[in-house]
């Protein structure tokens, strides 16, 4: 047998446990935004570094930063041989409804083939199969075809804002030849993408305030402004209608989508009214012009995550609230600035508070967006890698979600990443019920083992 057919046949008979192994992992709520889950943040990170060692990353540590430790270690078997740097992140969002799990977040279920729990799929699962690739080469051939290192980061879901700093400190650490991260999606099941486009982020707080307290509804409705209602006014100013955002400045530095990737769209396999009926949605509804795909993946939004204020609790209480805050989240796309957008946004906002309240803003934080050169040694292996394991040719799409710490790798490493994820849309991550199949866990083994031959064969110009 040669070396990658034994590789690929140990993940095969050792599945189960590789599953049992990954559910130990998904059983710690590490909750990177809630301050209450910093233990458990902390916790996962152990595990990982044991975890690693335990495969033979003698070198595995977890290093403290501001935030949530990050998780490092590598194998270098030659140094003429290329070297990968695997990304991944060991933080997951909260789980919250819970009511809505069918079984809970942090006690993880199979059921038909398919693993549930909070970070089944993004990202714990997906971070796992890297590992489990390199205990595949360890276990069949001694050692991977290619020098790995591990970055693996506990603050992903809430910003990734220690890891630029990290970055900087630690450039021979993390010195390689590419970074290669799977936290993205399949175009479809069985039909494989690699992730060439990301869009970036600006996140904002913010607060109204009119009275300096609470007030009777009835003695003061009528001549005291409620915050309430001026913040939905101005939430609904954001987006005209042809739902393009209003801020002044905002689209300045949009990059229109070249003629190549406007026809790629047209020809993707993407079924826009399935994709929309399957989050129970009759119509889609997207800015003038673009359609579902180009708009829920290359053109910038605002949209409002949350907004409080008043009185929430059961029954009625008439009261005239002092405040009213929403937590606000810009996609942005190249070549918009997240700082930039922020300070747009606060004067949008401040040329239209009422002039009875006064405006609090608080960016909480922001990613750039990218595009990666699709023409590479490394994506050239990555097709041939998901090639050899789907028998069809990934797709190079454009995604919509985002990954703050790509763009770092790019400006401060110079490196590219390789997006090849299995995930799928329909995976509910940041939903209730988040799900990872089973069939994709190893699939996405086996496509991490193939990536690394080829690589090895053709990645580095060293080789
Ligand atoms: N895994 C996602 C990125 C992603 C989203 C891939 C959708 C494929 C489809 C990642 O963990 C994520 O959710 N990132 C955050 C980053 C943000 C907090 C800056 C996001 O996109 O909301
Ligand atoms: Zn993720």
């Amino acid at each position: 047998m040669s070396t990658i057919s034994e590789a690929i046949f140990y993940s095969e008979a050792n599945q189960n446990r590789f599953i049992d192994e990954l559910i130990d992992l998904l059983r710690i709520p590490s909750i990177s935004t809630d301050p209450a889950y910093k233990k458990q943040v902390a916790q996962a990170a152990d595990w990982l570094v044991n975890h690693l060692k335990s495969l033979g990353v003698t070198n595995a540590k977890a290093i403290h930063t501001d935030g949530h430790p990050v998780v490092v270690g590598g194998i270098e078997v030659d140094p003429n041989y290329p070297t990968v740097l695997v990304y991944g992140h060991y933080d997951v969002q909260p789980p919250d409804p819970l009511d809505l799990w069918i079984s809970p977040p942090f006690d993880p279920a199979i059921k038909g083939g398919i693993l549930y729990a909070r970070g089944a799929c993004d990202d714990k699962g997906q971070l796992f199969m890297h590992l489990k690739a390199v205990e595949c080469w360890m276990k069949t051939s001694g050692h991977p075809p290619i020098n790995l290192k591990f970055i693996l980061e506990g603050e992903e879901e809430s910003g990734s804002a220690s890891l630029p700093g990290f970055i900087h400190k630690n450039k021979d650490l993390l010195a390689a030849d590419v970074v290669v991260i799977s936290d993205s999606s399949l175009f479809a099941p069985g039909v494989p993408s690699i992730t060439y486009g990301l869009r970036g982020m600006t996140y904002m707080e913010i607060t109204l305030t009119g009275p300096d307290r609470d007030l009777h509804s009835g003695t003061y409705g009528g001549a005291i402004h409620n915050p309430i209602n001026a913040l939905a006014a101005l939430i609904a100013e954001m987006h005209d209608a042809d739902h393009r955002i209003t801020i002044d400045g905002f689209y300045d530095r949009v990059r229109p989508l070249s003629r190549r990737e406007q026809i790629t769209m047209t020809v993707l396999p993407f079924d826009a009214d399935a994709w929309v009926r399957e989050v129970g949605v009759h119509l889609p509804i997207m800015e003038s012009g673009y359609s579902v795909l180009e708009a829920s993946t290359s053109r910038p939004t605002l949209d409002c995550n949350g907004i409080w204020g008043g009185y929430i609790g059961d029954g009625a209480k008439t009261v005239l609230p002092s405040q009213a805050s929403a937590k606000i989240s810009m996609r942005l796309v190249p070549d918009q600035d997240p700082s930039e957008i922020a300070e747009l946004t606060e004067v949008w906002l401040r040329r239209r508070v009422p002039k009875s309240m006064q405006l609090q803003c608080k960016v909480l934080h922001g990613a750039q967006p990218v595009l990666i050169d699709t023409e590479s040694n490394a994506m050239e292996a990555a097709t041939r890698a998901l090639r050899d394991v789907y028998d069809c040719s990934p797709y190079f799409t454009r995604i919509g979600g985002s990954i703050p710490v790509v763009a770092d790798f790019k400006h401060i490493l110079g490196l590219d990443s390789v997006l090849m994820g299995f995930g799928l849309d329909s995976d509910a991550i940041h939903s209730p019920n988040e799900h990872f199949g089973l069939d994709r866990f190893a699939e996405g083994i086996e496509a991490i083992l193939r990536f690394h031959a080829h690589y090895a064969g053709t990645g580095s110009v060293k080789a």
